[in-house]
């Protein structure tokens, strides 16, 4: 196979290049717009891959409130213009979604079964984008959608270096409680993608890790790691006053990938034991 990696300078698309090597070629921002379909129509006429994977996104959930404009442009567009090329020149399409797309409610891990009902803009510009996938290209089941959630690798883009930040000089911080979800590292989707090519399957799959946190649970489970010490206090997540509605329990159940590809995903807090140290070397 041969790989076009959109939106390659984030986080998860950093990772790809780093795992698929010279098999891909990526592109950032600057030289491909998923919102522009000329840059997206020459970029894979040009490189002609078997496979295109679409990492790119706007993934500033407050910032969206205020802005849906550019949200849909990236999160629906984008993803529109992807997947008319990829028809166009017989590629095949790798997309990723969110858990924000579920409200929350439902107190039980979502499945692929679930309907969606996203709380912000973020939530809805992602749902939007599923939904254009799912018209070019549901027909030809030439594409895999998979929604992800609370991703965390190398780099800034995450809330794990966003927490270390936030505990500079600080001997306690405030995180939300009531606010769960599963932490997953892009070694996971990296790995979970590229076997759910390789098993030739298509269609919408949740690519997370095993089991849930709240966002106090992970953020104690990294100190706890790094053996710092910062005061932890749980606090309800309208403490913080946001703009974003975010759903309080979206985790979701990777049973359908897993036994579509007879194997596991590891649970969240041994990914993150044996991952953070790899996120964090960089
Ligand atoms: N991060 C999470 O916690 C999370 C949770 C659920 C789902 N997801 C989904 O997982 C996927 C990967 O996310 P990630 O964590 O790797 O995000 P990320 O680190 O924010 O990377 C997104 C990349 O897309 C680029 N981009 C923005 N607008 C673009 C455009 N018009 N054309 C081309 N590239 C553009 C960004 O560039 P600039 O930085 O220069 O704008 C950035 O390099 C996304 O679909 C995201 O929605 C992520």
């Amino acid at each position: 196979m041969r790989f076009l990696i959109l939106g390659a300078n984030g986080q998860l698309g950093r990772a790809f290049m780093e795992a698929l090597g010279d098999r891909a070629v990526g592109l950032g921002k600057r030289e491909c717009d998923v919102s522009n379909l000329q840059d997206v129509l020459d970029a894979v006429s040009k490189f002609r891959p078997s496979v295109v994977i679409n990492c790119a996104a706007y993934n500033r959930v407050d910032d969206a409130e205020k802005d849906p404009y550019s949200a849909f442009k990236v999160n629906h567009l984008g993803p529109r213009n992807v997947a008319f090329a990829c028809k166009r020149y017989g590629a095949f399409f790798v997309h990723y979604s969110t858990d924000y797309v579920f409200d929350g409610k439902k107190e039980t891990l979502y499945t692929e079964e679930d309907v969606p009902n996203p709380l912000n803009t973020y939530g809805k510009s992602k749902l939007f984008g599923e939904r254009a996938v799912l018209e070019e290209l549901g027909e030809a089941e030439r594409f895999l959608l998979f929604r992800v959630s609370w991703v965390y690798g190398k780099g800034k883009q995450n809330f794990i270096s966003k927490l270390l930040s936030w505990a500079e000089g600080r001997d306690r911080l405030f995180v939300s409680c009531d606010e769960f979800s599963v932490p997953t590292s892009t070694r996971v989707i990296v790995e979970g993608t590229l076997k759910s090519l390789d098993a030739g399957l298509f269609g919408v799959y949740h690519l997370v890790c095993s089991g849930f946190a709240s966002r106090y649970e992970w953020a104690k489970k990294v100190f706890v790691l790094l053996n710092r010490k910062v005061f932890l206090r749980p606090v309800h997540r309208s403490f913080f006053s946001l703009p974003a509605e975010r759903p309080p329990f979206s985790a979701m159940s990777n049973e359908l990938l897993c036994s579509k590809l007879s194997t596991f995903f590891p649970n969240w807090e041994e990914e993150l034991e044996r991952f953070l140290p790899i996120c964090l070397s960089l």
